[in-house]
């Protein structure tokens, strides 16, 4: 199939541009002002922005046990809807993804299920370093807080130095945490303290093996200034978005790891965006019931949102155009590894927006295609949103509604 996108302004080489762009099998076949070639179908921009779809480098699926907070359907559903065509998904799942076996059964699962591309983190739990290398993923998630179990530093120095795998952490303490325990209340708990314990154990050991890895969710000035030239650094919106006098209006259901902070924390993240020292933006998107929520359980869902947010950041002024493209299509498909996305150029896969940059609403959580329906978002006034969605050359997204198919999503490994 031949499909021409007409009327189209595009960000090329730094600059927007009027453009055509002819799409064959899935890929990006030429960028031009004008193209001769009859294509069987045409879309007609009407003179929008088309940019680079975004990548999602941070997602929890669930599925498996807890099919009930959110499945693979549902996810993938979200991920389309905020104009998210890739997912990369962690593996806190219940069994959790520690050896090849769950991995391959994950990723048979999500190829029948997922409406996007995904790829899958396999998680490191201080014994499994054999499974991680022989493992079908190049992606490796450690979490330092004990969410796989409780990992010493050493066994990380081991990972580090014999694994040439894009390896991200959850950088907070675990020994820290455990020892504020009877602080009781979710931030003081997993104070600043904890995240800057984790962070300067973790930097050094990648700058001892000269080797890159990557820090979820960064929350904190005094851990983000620790960090060096090996360290990549992701931001989540509800950090960006949110400090911690949410607790004032939710109560434990603003519980998120690692927490909120203070306004100076808060600031200083956006001052770091504008300033093109963070590497992404993701989502942590982190289902959970509304039962669960009460009672204090971690994380929010934000797949479906993600488009409406990040625009509204451009809205703002608070993120150029190229700095969206970026920090949430150039930087992910780099730093993980994934062939052929996150820009628009010739080749590439076809995963492409068109943006309805004046587009404004308020966010209704009940209108989520997740099963999580709590967000601090809701009621929230966006400006900026998608119009289209397009993956590997096929419409998905189109009228407010989802076209794309279950099922169509690719493994990354495998394309
Ligand atoms: C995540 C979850 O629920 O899986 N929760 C969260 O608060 N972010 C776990 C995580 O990302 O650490
Ligand atoms: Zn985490
Ligand atoms: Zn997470």
């Amino acid at each position: 199939m031949i499909l021409k996108i007409e009327n189209a302004r595009v960000f090329i080489a730094n600059k927007i541009t009027y453009a055509e762009i002819l799409i064959e099998d899935e890929r990006i076949k030429k960028i031009a002002k004008i193209i001769d070639e009859k294509p069987d179908e045409k879309i007609n921009a009407k003179n929008r922005l088309v940019i680079p779809a975004f990548i999602d480098s941070h997602v929890h699926v669930r599925d498996f046990f807890e099919r009930y907070k959110e499945d693979y359907i549902t996810a993938s559903k979200a991920a389309i809807a905020g104009g998210v065509t890739t997912i990369l998904e962690m593996p806190n799942t219940k069994p959790e993804i520690v050896n090849c076996e769950i991995l391959n059964a994950r990723i048979e699962l999500a190829r029948k299920k997922s409406y996007v591309d995904f790829g899958i983190f396999i998680g490191f739990n201080g014994k499994n370093l054999d499974e991680i290398l022989s493992a079908r993923t190049n992606l490796v998630k450690v979490y330092m807080d004990g969410t796989l179990g409780e990992i010493d530093y050493k066994d990380v120095e081991q990972l580090v130095e014999f694994s040439d795998k894009t390896i991200a952490f959850h950088a907070e303490d675990y020994k820290r945490i455990k020892e504020n325990r009877e602080k009781k209340l979710h931030h003081l708990v997993r104070d600043e303290y904890a995240e800057l314990i984790a962070v300067k154990k973790i930097s050094d050991i990648a700058k001892k093996y000269r080797k890159r890895i990557h820090i979820c969710h960064v929350t904190c000035k005094d851990s983000f200034l620790y960090m060096n030239e090996y360290t990549t650094k992701e931001v989540t919106f509800h950090h960006i978005f949110f400090t911690n006098n949410l607790y004032e209006r939710f109560g434990v259901m603003a519980n998120i790891n690692p927490p909120l902070r203070k306004l100076s924390d808060r600031n200083f993240l956006i001052e770091m965006l504008m300033k093109n020292r963070i590497d992404i933006i993701a989502s942590d998107h982190a289902p959970h019931t509304l039962d669960e929520k009460i009672k204090g359980a971690p994380g929010f869902p934000c797949l479906d949102i993600f488009a409406k947010l990040v625009l509204t950041l451009m809205n703002y002024k608070i993120l150029t155009l190229e700095q969206v493209i970026n920090y949430c299509c150039k930087n992910p498909a780099k730093i993980f590894g994934i062939k052929n996305k996150g820009e628009i150029l010739p080749n590439y896969y076809a995963d492409l927006l068109i943006i309805d940059y004046k587009k404004e609403g308020i966010i209704k959580q009940e209108e989520f295609y997740s099963k999580s329906k709590f967000t601090p978002f809701d009621g929230f006034k966006y400006k900026g949103d998608i119009d289209t969605v397009i993956l590997r050359g096929e419409i998905v997204y189109y009228d407010n509604e989802i076209i794309g198919k279950k099922g169509y999503g690719k493994y990354i490994g495998d394309l």
